[in-house]
């Protein structure tokens, strides 16, 4: 047990439980990102530093499998990361051979951070739920992102996703198989069925969790296309456990 980093968590906890800040996206996160570029900064806080690195290690093999499963070829696609934070995600595509990848952040110390770190990667200041995706993309990864963008702007971040997608395109996202409820303001939860206010239900499709990592959507009107889709098999709100 980290002690140290176990009170630095329940004093933070504590702090947003009782005075529930407003949740101002731009200046939460600017701040968050002004202050370090670890998993403090994007990661589960109740977690440590090695606790953040297994748990994202298993989310990872999860999206590595479905890649190959989905015959995802990172070599010859173009990938649109949305919240790239520190870069976990943006690794991972280049170390699957991605050529080109496009990063987009809300928060400007991370795009600033981020650039000399992958060079031949671009990264843009945008915020997802103002601002539309530039052109399209074969991948659009949204990795715990999803939870910091509440109500209508949920819903434009959305619209903006479907608008950079091809029929081919495949949009990877977290997201909670059941409603949860969330103590903290910078924290809205979103099921199956809140994706299902933009994307068809046909086109989404949980990935399996071989590795145990967390529940993940594949979107994609190609999935409504495949011969063996079966929508039932995927109830609203309760699936991928
Ligand atoms: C919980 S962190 C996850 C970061 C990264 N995806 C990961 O899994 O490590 C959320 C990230 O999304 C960014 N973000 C939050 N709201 C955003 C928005 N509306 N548009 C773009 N990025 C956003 C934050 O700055 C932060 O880096």
């Amino acid at each position: 047990m980290n002690l140290a980093h176990n009170i630095r968590w329940y004093a933070v906890l504590a702090k947003d439980l009782l005075f529930k800040p407003t949740y101002r996206p731009h200046d939460f996160w600017n701040r968050r990102h002004r202050r370090g570029h670890n998993f403090w900064t994007v990661g589960r806080r109740s977690f440590d530093e090695s606790g953040n690195r297994e748990w994202y290690a298993r989310l990872a093999k999860d999206l590595a499998t479905e890649f190959h499963a989905d015959g995802l070829d990172l070599r010859r696609l173009s990938v649109c990361e949305i919240g790239a934070g520190i870069g976990y995600w943006t690794r991972m595509m280049r170390d699957h051979g991605c050529k080109r990848y496009l990063g987009t952040e809300i928060a400007d110390p991370a795009a600033t951070w981020l650039r000399p770190q992958f060079p031949d990667y671009d990264f843009v200041v945008a915020d997802v739920a103002e601002d539309p995706l530039p052109g399209t993309w074969d991948v659009i990864v949204m990795m715990h992102v999803d939870e910091h963008i509440h109500g209508e702007r949920f819903l434009n971040a959305l619209r903006h996703i479907k608008a950079a997608m091809t029929p081919t395109s495949r949009f990877f996202t977290t997201y909670r198989t059941v409603p949860t409820p969330s103590g903290v303001s910078y924290v809205e939860y979103h099921t199956q069925k809140d994706f299902a206010a933009v994307f068809p239900l046909a086109w989404i499709k949980p990935v399996p969790r071989p590795h145990g990592g967390d529940a993940m959507l594949s979107i994609s009107a190609a999935h409504a296309r495949s011969d063996n889709y079966n929508p039932r098999a995927y109830p609203v709100g309760r699936c991928g456990d």
